[in-house]
């Protein structure tokens, strides 16, 4: 898969990519990932990229020509534009899963006041990551692209995800340990030292259950 992610703050993303699993999964050639400044694309002779918003108020909007022309630049047949932004669809699990089977993302980041409303035309999505509102796309795009690279096949092991939470089930994990069997006096359940593989996945259902049931009865549900 290949993800563009057009922000004006490349910068923002140092060190992000070159951790860990994400690390792993571009030096493996699953996924490509480029960052493009659209501030490249301007055609202002001062590098503008953004204006005061007609009608008046605070901010500054980011404007249509750069951000236009970048994403027609780069996209092809197979590309999903996406945009970020505190007014977008909440973001979900299914998703991640969706777009992890993709060729190609764009992933656009705004910025101050937000976007000049036409620019919403080019963009096949709009995901909010919260209600709440960050200084901008970046943080979000990191979200979006960390989801969904562990799903590419074999970046992570497939069981990990199966396993997850907010899988289709939509229960919350059962609780994990690992050594010591005891720790400051609390004890690892007997049930996942008995070797019984029946028992333990049975318990591990019902503390999903149960877990789910208390913190998130909004997912049992569904
Ligand atoms: N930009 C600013 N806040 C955001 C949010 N919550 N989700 C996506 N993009 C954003």
């Amino acid at each position: 898969m290949r993800i563009d992610i057009l922000t004006i703050f490349p910068n923002m993303f140092n060190g992000v990519f070159e951790e860990s699993i994400l690390k792993r999964a571009i030096e493996d050639k699953k996924v490509e990932i480029n960052l493009i400044n659209f501030r490249d694309y301007t055609n202002d002779p001062h590098n503008k990229v953004d204006d005061t918003p007609f009608g008046g108020g605070a901010g500054m909007v980011l404007m249509c020509q750069p951000i236009f022309d970048c994403i027609k630049s780069i996209r092809t047949e197979d590309s999903k534009v996406i945009m970020m932004t505190p007014d977008g669809v909440p973001y979900k699990q299914k998703m991640a899963y969706d777009l992890s089977k993709e060729k190609h993302l764009i992933i656009l980041c705004g910025h101050y006041e937000g976007f000049d409303e036409r620019i919403r035309s080019i963009c096949d999505m709009e995901i909010s990551i919260g209600d709440y509102v960050l200084t901008g796309g970046e943080i979000p795009a990191m979200v979006l692209v960390d989801s969904i690279t562990r799903l590419i096949p074999g970046v992570i092991n497939e069981r990990s995800h199966i396993e997850d939470s907010f899988n289709d089930n939509y229960l919350l994990d059962y609780p994990t340990y690992t050594k010591p069997r005891v720790y400051e006096g609390m004890e690892v359940p007997e049930v996942l030292i008995s070797g019984d593989h029946k028992k333990i996945d049975e318990y591990r259902y019902q503390e999903s259950i149960k877990r789910t049931q208390e913190r998130r009865p909004d997912l049992l549900d569904k």
